[in-house]
């Protein structure tokens, strides 16, 4: 056991508040560098030279080439997000060597540099596709949000016209499994650690589960399985799903999900229900990663092979491994009553000792950052990864070689059906899960089917014509 004398938190705190100064004011000033390029691109792309005077002050590399631009996108190869996503009307970007021009105004469907589309899962669109898509038109997909929106995506037939993708797969060509997770040490950080001992006595007040979860009833079924546990075992639910306990009044808003105070909550409770909003390989998001940084027990349930990625062994209890929610409630219950048996689940954390070398390399091997002024963010790196491979084949035809190849495939963005869990089989009335997610779900593999038709027939098509199509076959 980490025994905190007084005297050494004052320095880790003196630390701390050193540090976190440093950063914010870095941030300020970075965000200022942001805001000086927006506003010396906008003049730039007017044929404006004077913005040249902030040279150097706040402008970062990237920027600076924007210097040497003068006629957008002529001289470097056009990009072109089909998505609002990141509202830049025009950027050159530097990805390494090469150079692309960025921009989100789908009037460059037509100009001649124009190489790639890049789509955004969660609003890509049916309506007015960037079609007829000439052979050297690659595209590419950047879907980071829940497999439950935009369904269509998720079948072989709609995942295979993209030739480059970024999702939570891992078997994407840029995999963001640990979008949510910042660094390896923010799971070993003992900032939030509340102590065995602490925690024992805070129990007298506090159920030893908590839940907080505002997107009630999606496709994972998880608040039939969470119902049901509450019958055995004592939950406190903060957020709106099954809520039977109130935040304080400064946290009743989801905006305060980041917030110290909210993590000074959670930390105080043995365990904590991580129950993701659909269940599929790779699907990880900071429901799991958010307990383990705080060091309190996950009890997870999502990803099938969430092993993979745990840190380590006996670091989370699997939901899947126990027969029933009773059955799970039991085991907690036993884990509330056996300290030894609750810390192994901790030593890891205590230790600060992660045995899981995948999750070490996978950190490693990702070309961004989460919330890093110091690292490309994901949507720059997928930008950069397209730009490159879009030179690339530029390169290769410059030396008379064949173009690479590059196809997404169908486990590339891939999940099951949504299944309820059996004993949320109500008779009397349908749950969500029945009404709407297994429906659409179906549904979506019909409109994959239609989608890739009509691309391959390679003309525009109107909204009309798409459902008449799903609902024919
Ligand atoms: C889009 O680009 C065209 C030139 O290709 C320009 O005339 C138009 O103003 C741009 N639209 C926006 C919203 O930037
Ligand atoms: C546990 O934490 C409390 C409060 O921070 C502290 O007073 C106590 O000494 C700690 N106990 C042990 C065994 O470290
Ligand atoms: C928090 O908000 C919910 C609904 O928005 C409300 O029902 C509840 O009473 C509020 N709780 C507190 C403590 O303000
Ligand atoms: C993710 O994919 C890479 C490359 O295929 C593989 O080496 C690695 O083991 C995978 N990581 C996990 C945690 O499954
Ligand atoms: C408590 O857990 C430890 C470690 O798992 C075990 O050896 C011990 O028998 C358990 N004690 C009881 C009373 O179940
Ligand atoms: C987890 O346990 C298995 C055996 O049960 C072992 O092969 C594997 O290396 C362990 N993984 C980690 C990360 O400790
Ligand atoms: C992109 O994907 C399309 C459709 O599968 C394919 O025809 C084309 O050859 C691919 N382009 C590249 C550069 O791989
Ligand atoms: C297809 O594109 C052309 C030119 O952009 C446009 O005039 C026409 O209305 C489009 N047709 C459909 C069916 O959307």
């Amino acid at each position: 056991m980490a025994r905190w004398g007084s005297k050494k938190i004052c320095v880790y705190c003196f630390c701390f508040s050193t540090l976190f100064f440093l950063i914010i004011t870095f941030q300020v000033v970075t965000e200022l560098g942001q805001f000086e390029k927006k506003k010396l691109l906008k003049s730039l792309l007017k044929g404006n030279q004077q913005g040249v005077a902030f040279r150097g002050a706040f402008l970062s590399k990237k920027s600076l080439d924007n210097m040497k631009h003068h006629n957008p996108g002529i001289s470097y190869p056009i990009l072109v997000w089909w998505s609002p996503l990141t509202g830049e009307t025009g950027r050159i970007g530097k990805c390494g060597e090469d150079t692309c021009f960025f921009t989100i105004n789908q009037t460059f469907y037509n100009h001649k540099m124009t190489q790639a589309f890049l789509f955004y899962g969660t609003d890509f669109n049916i309506k007015s596709l960037p079609l007829p898509r000439k052979p050297t038109h690659h595209w590419g997909l950047f879907h980071e949000e829940s497999p439950k929106n935009n369904y269509k995506l998720f079948h072989e037939p709609a995942i295979t016209l993209f030739n480059h993708t970024a999702t939570f797969s891992n078997n994407s060509h840029m995999p963001l499994t640990t979008q949510y997770l910042k660094s390896v040490q923010t799971l070993t950080s003992q900032t939030y650690f509340v102590n065995l001992s602490e925690k024992k006595s805070l129990r007298q007040k506090l159920a030893p589960l908590v839940y907080v979860q505002s997107d009630c009833n999606p496709p994972s079924d998880r608040d039939s399985y969470i119902q049901e546990l509450m019958k055995y075992i004592k939950v406190d639910s903060y957020g709106e799903c099954l809520h039977n306990k109130d935040l304080p009044a400064d946290l009743n808003s989801s905006l305060a999900m980041d917030n110290d105070h909210f993590f000074r909550i959670l930390a105080k409770y043995k365990f904590s229900l991580a129950f993701e909003n659909a269940v599929c390989d790779d699907y990880i998001t900071e429901k799991l990663w958010r307990p383990l940084s705080l060091g309190v027990v996950p009890v997870y349930y999502g990803a099938p092979n969430v092993v993979d990625w745990l840190p380590s062994n006996k670091s989370a209890i699997l939901v899947k491994k126990f027969s029933s929610p009773q059955e799970l409630a039991e085991y907690i219950k036993y884990l509330d009553e056996n300290d030894t048996a609750y810390e192994v689940y901790l030593k890891w954390k205590k230790k600060g000792e992660i045995s899981n070398k995948k999750l070490f390399s996978e950190i490693k091997r990702r070309r961004w950052g989460v919330q890093d002024v110091f690292q490309d963010n994901y949507i720059d790196a997928f930008e950069c990864m397209v730009c490159n491979r879009v030179w690339e084949n530029a390169k290769r035809k410059e030396q008379g070689l064949a173009p690479m190849l590059w196809q997404a495939q169908a486990h590339h963005l891939s999940c099951p059906a949504p299944k309820a869990f059996s004993f949320s089989t109500d008779h009397t009335k349908q749950s969500p899960l029945h009404e709407i997610w297994l429906p659409s779900f179906e549904q979506s593999k019909k409109e994959a089917i239609a989608l890739r038709a009509l691309v391959e027939r390679n003309k525009n098509f109107t909204a009309q014509e798409f459902w008449k199509l799903v609902f024919k076959n």
